[in-house]
Order: C-alpha cells, then structure tokens, then sequence
C-alpha cells in the first residue's frame, strides 16, 4: 500500500513532538490506518537550524510552507504554527488542493472557523482540531460525536494552564500576580509573552470553539465577555481562601433559560473547596459537560505541553487518515454544515 503523505506546517513545541511521534510510533501508525504515515516535508522559519534531538531527515525541512501544502502528493496536512496569518492560507490552500487538515490552532478556529469549515465541505475534505482545545483532553470529539444525539445545557470549565498555574500557586504561596507569573514563565508554562494566557484571550478562543459545538451554532472570541487573571491580587486569593474557596479562571458557555441565545465567558471566579474544580491544580484543563439526558460529564488531563497536545494532534491525524484509506471522510458532512448555519442568538 502507499504510504499517505503528511505535511508538516509548524516545528515548535508542538510540531516537534508530533514528527518524533510519526517517526518513533510509523508502524503502529501504520497499521491502525491501514497505510504508512510519511513525513512529505516540514515547514518552518529556518529550515537549516540544527535539531539534533529530532530523529528525521533534515532534507525534509523548507521555509517554502506555500509550496509545500500545494505538492500533489500531499494528502494530509498538520497545523501547528499558530495565529492567524500565514496558517489560514496556508490551511485554505491544502483543503483547496485535495488535503485533510488537522489545526491545533485555537485563534484561527475561533476567529475564522467559519471561513475554515466552508471550505473543508465545498472541497470535501476532513478538518480535525481536538488539540485547538484543553490539549489531550478528548473534548472536541465527544461533543460532536458522542453526544451528538443529546441537548448540552452548559460548558463549563479550566481551558487555560498557564493561568491555572499561576493561580495554584498564588493559592498556594500566598505570592502575588506578578510573583507567581515570573515563577510560571521560569518553569516554561508561560510563555515570555504571557498576554494571550493572562487577559483570557486564549481561553476566549476555547470558549468559542466549544460554545459553537454545543449549541450548534457560530460564536466567534469576540462574543465572548473576557476578563484575565491581571487584576487577582494576593488579597483576593487569601480571602477566597478564607471562605474555603479558591479562585479560578472559568470558561462558561450556557444557553439562556429560554434555549433562544447562547452565553459565554471567561472570568476569575471562587470555587468553594469541596468542588472537582478546586482539585484541579498547576497546568491541569478540566471541562464539564451538562447534557439533558446525560447529565453532567467530566473531561480532565494535561491542557498544554508539547507531548499532550500532539497526542491529540496524532489522535485527529489517525482519524482523517482512516478517511482517507475508507474512501470517504467524517463525522459526516452535517456536522460542517451544523457549524454554518446560524449565527449565535438565533439557534
Ligand atoms: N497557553 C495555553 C495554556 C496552551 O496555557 O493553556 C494550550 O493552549
């Protein structure tokens, strides 16, 4: 059988992790698809800086992205770079040419999906992001899949782990914002441009994302009430704390009492102790699901680092690469189409 052809897009944290995990795990790849993975090319900045933990052969490094997602002999394309320019062109082109695409890219999701998932149903092509969203938690696949026969009342949960860090140990330490933040950005869980993480951008972004799978329905970040972490203070954690609570940075996305509009928002907020919620400490993701004949659902695990969010990266690649080999492509064209349709406050 021939080998299907993986473009890589992207070689940092994450990138890096999904080509170690394509080389060092091809055979097991390879059979649970029913054809060999194949690194057709990695796109990055500087293709001939040395990356010597790496085991693939530098040949296949290019600063030539555009190039690289147009090759006739890609079939599935992987996202990893982040923002939104050059990785919407870049996605828009692959699916263009006949591609599958697996984006761990929140930002571009939340701002542009839509844009994303006409063109994965006009090209008939897959489009898989499990990783845009609390890393290795599976949350993104459950929602469109599993309970895709249910009614989800309300989404609730930790989506950020860098604000989640700093919170844990502003709980723990009794430090301060910018102490705990310099603590989380030695330790490498946040990134020297800590913005994103601690204005609620990022988690904004996830809300978005899992607000529009939900409700079946188009939210952007921007309809998404954002407050950050800036303005938690030392004192505001010691009082939490007198309560029995602690303080934590919430995404919730809720449909109004009349199932008419749908609500979301990142805010800090005091969770009493006894709560699944508080447990859930350093970079650690937890989401709840509140469906009508479900009930309430638990999702936790590792919400960023390279490994986790390649393993969903991987998880995505697997499936669409199934498609692939099946003749066919999934969950179904609807499910884009579900995405499409109605704007959020009509759904
Ligand atoms: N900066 C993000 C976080 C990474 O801290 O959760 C994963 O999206």
């Amino acid at each position: 059988e021939p080998a299907l052809r993986v473009a890589l897009l992207g070689c940092g944290v994450v990138g890096t992790e999904v080509a170690r995990l394509l080389t060092t795990q091809a055979d097991d790849l390879a059979a649970r698809v029913g054809r060999p993975l194949e690194l057709a090319g990695i796109a990055v900045r500087r293709p001939g800086r040395p990356r010597p933990d790496l085991p693939v052969d530098p040949a296949l490094f290019t600063d030539d992205a555009t190039g690289l997602v147009e090759r006739e002999d890609v079939d599935l394309v992987v996202e990893v770079i982040g923002g939104i320019e050059p990785a919407r062109s870049l996605v828009l082109a692959a699916m263009a040419g006949g591609a599958s695409v697996v984006s761990a890219n929140k930002a571009l999701l939340a701002e542009d999906g839509a844009t994303l998932f006409a063109a994965a149903e006009k090209h008939g092509v897959d489009l898989y992001y499990e990783a845009a969203v609390a890393g290795a938690i599976p949350i993104l696949r459950p929602m469109r899949e599993s309970l895709a026969g249910d009614r989800v009342r309300r989404v609730l949960g930790i989506v950020n782990g860098t604000t989640n860090y700093v919170l844990t140990k502003m709980d723990e330490t009794g430090a301060g914002f910018g102490e705990a933040l310099e603590e989380a950005q030695a330790l490498g869980y946040a990134e020297a441009d800590p913005t994103a993480d601690v204005e609620g951008f990022d988690a904004a972004a996830k809300a978005a994302i899992l607000a529009g799978l939900a409700f079946h329905t188009r939210v952007t970040a921007m309809d998404v009430h954002r407050e950050g972490i800036t303005e938690v203070s030392a004192a505001d954690v010691a009082s939490a704390r007198a309560m029995g609570s602690v303080v934590k940075l919430l995404a919730i996305c809720e449909l109004s009492e009349d199932g008419q509009s749908v609500g979301a928002r990142v805010h800090p907020a005091m969770i009493p102790r006894s709560h699944p919620l508080a447990s859930v400490r350093d970079a650690f993701n937890a989401v709840f699901v509140d469906a009508e004949a479900a009930g309430e659902l638990m999702f936790y695990g590792r919400g960023a680092g390279g490994a986790p969010t390649a393993s969903a990266v991987l998880g995505d690649l697997v499936a669409v690469a199934r498609h692939r080999v099946g003749g066919g492509r999934g969950p179904g064209e609807s499910s884009y189409a579900d995405l499409l349709v109605r704007p959020m406050g009509e759904t």
